[in-house]
């Protein structure tokens, strides 16, 4: 793998709750993740801001308009954008979701599952070549969580994933508590998961919390990780080696400090202090068991509205 995947360490998502606080106090946390929609078209001061922390922090882009499984053609024009931005802020890597978020020009706003069959496994691979060829560089992709399956899919997620990475070269960001959700919504093993991503292609991690309805998960990036998500972590930081790791928070958001501080827990899930059973939700704090409320926050309400 080249050095321009080096484990940046532990990470925090770039939110404008915390713009301020980070100009003033530029806290020791190792990287910041970036929503690319939220910068490729912004001028004043989030681009003030972000090229200010691009000074000293490590970037890293995460995007989420790619949707690299749709049917409708490529948007040049949002690569090329990407790709701009990317060397402006000497972004260390680009990442998507393996997904879809629209058809026929209308974009649903949300990150949508694929059937993980031979047909959409040959169309996601031709287009992700088409991506890295055009950004000239590998793309990362993560999975998703999921709340449908298609009934024609004919592989796991884990084994798309690794056949759609070795076809392509891409790099995967495994999105640890996507993981989790997916598995108590779809009832597979996510330790299974785990196990059976090519591991050494896993250039990044997410971390999040999520929120239990009453028989599936929502992931709402709106508290602490829970137990269980920092066991298959540990795990996972096990099998790969370790990768940079990155906190996502975004609704609900607290003060800085308590975001970073909830990343920098990963420095004892790395090193194995963490309890290991892996089978308890109980933690204090823990999203899963706040009550859900009726208006749940989505994923992408870290993308700013004028970008939506
Ligand atoms: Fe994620």
């Amino acid at each position: 793998m080249s050095n321009a995947f080096s484990n940046l360490g532990l990470g925090v998502g770039l939110r404008p709750q915390h713009f301020s606080y980070l100009l003033e106090h530029r806290p020791a946390v190792d990287w910041f993740e970036i929503i690319s929609e939220n910068f490729i078209d912004s001028g004043g001061r989030p681009r003030y801001v972000l090229e200010q922390l691009a000074e000293t922090y490590p970037i890293v882009m995460h995007g989420v308009s790619l949707s690299i499984g749709s049917t409708d053609p490529l948007d040049f024009e949002y690569l090329r954008k990407l790709k701009s931005l990317a060397t402006a802020v000497d972004a260390r890597w680009i990442s998507d979701h393996l997904c879809w978020t629209g058809v026929a020009g209308r974009n649903t706003h949300d990150l949508l599952p694929l059937p993980f069959d031979e047909a959409t496994l040959k169309h996601v691979t031709e287009r992700v070549r088409i991506v890295q060829d055009f950004l000239e560089r590998p793309l990362t992709l993560e999975n998703p969580s999921s709340y449908v399956a298609f009934r024609q899919s004919t592989l796991t997620e884990w084994e798309f994933l690794s056949r759609l990475a070795e076809a392509t070269d891409c790099r995967l960001l495994l999105d640890v508590n996507n993981v989790y959700v997916s598995s108590v919504n779809h009832d597979f093993d996510p330790r299974e998961f785990i196990r059976n991503v090519p591991h050494e292609r896993v250039v990044q991690f997410h971390l999040a919390g999520h929120t239990r309805m009453s028989d599936h998960l929502v992931d709402t990036h709106d508290g602490p990780v829970i137990d269980p998500v920092w066991a298959l972590y540990r795990e996972a930081v096990q099998l790969t080696g370790g990768a940079a790791t990155l906190l996502e928070w975004d609704a609900n958001i607290p003060e800085f400090p308590v975001v970073h501080a909830e990343v920098l827990k990963a420095r004892s899930a790395e090193l194995g202090a963490r309890s290991t059973d892996g089978t308890s939700e109980s933690s204090p704090g823990s999203s899963a068991l706040r009550a859900p409320s009726s208006a749940l926050p989505h994923p992408l309400h870290h993308v700013t509205a004028e970008v939506q």
